[in-house]
């Protein structure tokens, strides 16, 4: 067997193509889960790209999917602060106080996981431990809500109504993705919406969730390296992600390691 087409593109996955999904899904969480060690005062952020990219691939015999993706020049994104999304791993130290996403993506025998956590460096302040809290509970109600039957529109929705009742904002420029064998796939998965527009979720389907909240407005802005995105106000901004294949009952979170929180 192999992945069905449906007419909006959405490749639909059998049972043993998600099984392959969970296991690159299990090695970019390991990938996280080996970094927070590292995530520390005095770091760089390119120090821990050059960490990430040996232990994909030396260890995991995996490929770090960023690389080169569409010119993207490392294997890891960093995302310090009021950096949105896609910050490019440089000579940055990492400083006490500093919020950093890491975006983790490995290709295995050829199916894609995709994963980012925030990671406090040192002791955080209550506004940037309050949005890492808030993007992170963003996230969890749109994974708690899968199930087939229930539209993308649905999850968008209750995504959006959480933040804005936090008095925080949802950025709208980026989104969540299908991924399999390729990383970005329909449909795409906003993190605004209105209840019932929008696909109808059914087994098979497997994309991300990754809502990216800011503590001020929502816009944002592109840096001319083409990737870094920034809030527009300079607020703080927080993102987390896991992927996930809807299943009969419910949802499977690929990239949730045995016994951790989502
Ligand atoms: N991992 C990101 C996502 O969640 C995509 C990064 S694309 C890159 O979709 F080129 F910046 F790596
Ligand atoms: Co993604
Ligand atoms: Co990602």
């Amino acid at each position: 067997m192999h992945s069905r087409p449906k007419p909006d593109g959405i490749q639909l996955k059998t049972p043993d193509e998600i099984e392959a999904m969970r296991v690159a899904g299990q090695q970019a969480a390991s990938v996280l889960a080996m970094l927070r060690e590292h995530v520390r005062p005095g770091i760089t952020t390119g120090e821990l790209d050059a960490i990430a990219h040996a232990y994909i691939v030396d260890e995991l015999n995996g490929i770090p999917a960023p690389l080169n993706y569409r010119g993207f020049p490392k294997s890891i994104c960093t995302s310090v602060n009021h950096v949105v999304c896609h910050g490019i791993p440089g000579d940055r130290v990492l400083k006490d106080g500093d919020i950093v996403n890491i975006d983790v993506t490995v290709i295995q025998d050829g199916w894609h996981g995709d994963t980012s956590k925030m990671f406090y460096v040192g002791e955080p302040s209550i506004k940037a431990r309050r949005i890492c809290e808030v993007a992170h509970q963003a996230m969890v109600i749109g994974i708690e809500a899968v199930r087939p039957g229930v539209t993308l529109g649905d999850i968008g929705h209750l995504i959006q109504r959480y933040v804005e009742g936090q008095r925080c904002s949802v950025v709208r420029e980026y989104c969540g993705h299908g991924i399999g064998r390729v990383f970005h796939e329909p449909p795409q998965v906003l993190h605004y919406g209105r209840p019932g527009d929008g696909v109808v979720l059914e087994p098979g389907m497997t994309f991300t969730i990754e809502p990216m909240v800011n503590l001020g407005k929502p816009g944002t802005r592109l840096l001319a390296d083409g990737w870094t995105v920034l809030t527009r106000d300079r607020s703080l901004s927080a993102q987390w992600e896991h992927t996930m294949a809807v299943i009969d009952d419910g949802v499977d979170v690929l990239t949730r390691l045995p016994d951790d929180p989502l």
